[in-house]
């Protein structure tokens, strides 16, 4: 319970969930923004999420949904208004039980002014009640719901939730969820989680899912559309739950020949990172066009075009990674990026040496010489990479090379405790890089704040000597290095960043 008393004198601590006058001070509107760096107006400030209820119903025909979010949360100021992240239309919004004003203003926030003032730690309970047609909203001249022949999918990054849910959409506000969502039979909706139940009613049939570890809002998914759903159970007892649209073409048998590996590929790299840290794992292949996966939380994201080539296991394994690293760990802000995005390409890099097609340290050599100092791919700085660079190469080959560079100078013994030990010490958290590298430090017992700045923040190609095994044999720009045979499918994994 806060205490924090405008008035002096003796309000007994149960007497703030009372009425407040709104002329007081302290009461003031939540911030537009949380305070990332790289996106000021994403997320907001004021208050904390712990759970999001959605109960929706969706028609594929029209692209209409429509429903109601209740939001679970708490406030961290004395609150006269605050934001949520939404662009479809509202009916009617609840605080507490009572009926608030709300308007939407800017590119996508949703302002919801309470009757009464609320103090700061008060949990509240805001009900929304909304429908649209998310294919025709835009924010910044773009939507990332992307319409299917069958449907539809909501998985992107960094922003995906305004056209589902209202949400404090950020990273570092992590929350439970309970989806729920009613289509006409014969169409399914797929979800973060696990599938509690199914009932049909009159023609539509509702499907509603439970992610019951806390999530970030860009890792809430949903799907609409036909698709077959498969089920099993890894040798290390995760449940697994995927679904493919029916109408993959071609590109079914890879798609399945790929995504089927999941249980697999999820005790593997336990064997790395440490327990999973989801109650389910698995993968949806929609119908979708564009080029991406997305780690969405327990239920990644593929698009069937990472399968026209044939099977990629590839990008199973680094989807499944981010699971620890990005979903588990998440950035505590954007520009954090490559803690997901390095970790997750290394993860392909220790499949490929598993897979006989290529060592970690050949890829790192070949990432290394395949760009020669004034190529523009090292002017990006993985540790800080800016809004534009989220989702460049460099985040994710310099990325995963900075961390073989990590590997050389701690060792084995030390690297490998830090990418198991990492996880756990921020088990559904955010952190930052700056924190990775204090951890880092920590268990190899090395300073390593010249490594971090040379390979994460420098604009510019680390000489041949941070580059260990180039070290003999020049600075590496000519030098010609094979390029290993997992390279392809490494790469074709993180395809396609645009919107
Ligand atoms: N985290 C995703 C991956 O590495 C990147 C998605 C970027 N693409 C996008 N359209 N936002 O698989
Ligand atoms: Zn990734």
């Amino acid at each position: 319970m806060h205490r924090r008393i405008f008035v002096p004198g003796a309000l007994a601590a149960a007497s703030l969930m009372l009425a407040i006058p709104a002329s007081a001070a302290s009461y003031t509107p939540g911030a537009p923004g949380i305070g990332d760096p790289y996106y000021p107006y994403y997320g907001n400030g004021g208050y904390d999420v712990s759970h999001y209820d959605l109960r929706l119903r969706y028609q594929p025909e029209t692209d209409e949904l429509q429903g109601t979010a209740t939001v679970l949360a708490r406030t961290t100021q004395d609150l006269s208004s605050f934001d949520l992240d939404f662009l479809l239309d509202v009916s009617e919004v609840r605080v507490n039980g009572a009926k608030a004003a709300f308007t939407h203003t800017g590119e996508h926030e949703f302002v919801v002014t309470p009757k009464r003032p609320l103090a700061k730690g008060t949990p509240i309970t805001v009900v929304v009640r909304y429908s649209g047609v998310p294919s025709t909203k835009s924010a910044y001249g773009f939507t990332t719901w992307h319409r299917t022949p069958d449907g539809a999918v909501a998985a992107d990054e960094p922003e995906a939730a305004w056209w589902w849910f209202p949400s404090n959409d950020h990273p570092s506000d992590k929350a439970t969820y309970d989806v729920s969502v009613a289509v006409p039979d014969g169409t399914q909706a797929i979800s973060n989680g696990t599938l509690q139940s199914t009932s049909s009613q009159r023609g539509w049939t509702r499907y509603s899912w439970r992610q019951n570890k806390p999530q970030a809002t860009y890792l809430a998914t949903l799907a609409l559309g036909r698709f077959d759903i498969t089920t099993s159970t890894s040798d290390g007892g995760i449940p697994v739950i995927n679904a493919y649209s029916t109408d993959l073409g071609d590109n079914d048998d890879a798609a399945r020949a790929s995504v089927e590996r999941t249980g697999e590929i999820v005790d593997w790299l336990s064997d790395w990172f440490g327990p999973y840290p989801f109650s389910t794992a698995g993968g949806y292949v929609p119908n979708t066009t564009t080029g991406y996966a997305l780690e969405t939380a327990s239920r990644v994201y593929y698009s069937p075009k990472q399968f026209a080539k044939g099977s990629n296991v590839s990008v199973v394994v680094h989807e499944l990674a981010h699971q620890w690293y990005g979903d588990d760990v998440s950035v505590k802000d954007w520009k954090d990026i490559w803690l997901n995005e390095g970790f997750a390409t290394y993860a392909q890099w220790l499949w490929s040496e598993h897979e006989g097609e290529g060592t970690t340290r050949e890829l790192a050599d070949y990432v290394y010489a395949s760009h020669p100092a004034d190529d523009p791919f090292w002017t990006v700085a993985p540790g800080d990479p800016g809004a534009d660079h989220q989702f460049d190469d460099a985040v994710y080959d310099r990325g995963a090379a900075a961390i073989q560079a990590l590997r050389d100078e701690v060792g084995d013994t030390a690297f490998f405790a830090i990418l198991k030990g990492w996880p756990k010490e921020h088990a559904y958290g955010n952190a930052s890089v700056a924190d990775f590298e204090r951890y880092a430090e920590e268990v190899s017992g090395k300073p390593l704040a010249g490594l971090f700045d040379t390979w994460l923040f420098q604009p510019s190609k680390p000489a041949a000597s941070a580059a260990r095994s180039l070290a003999k044999g020049g600075d590496g720009a000519g030098t010609s290095v094979t390029r290993p045979k997992s390279w392809q499918s490494i790469e074709a994994a993180h395809g396609g960043h645009g919107h």
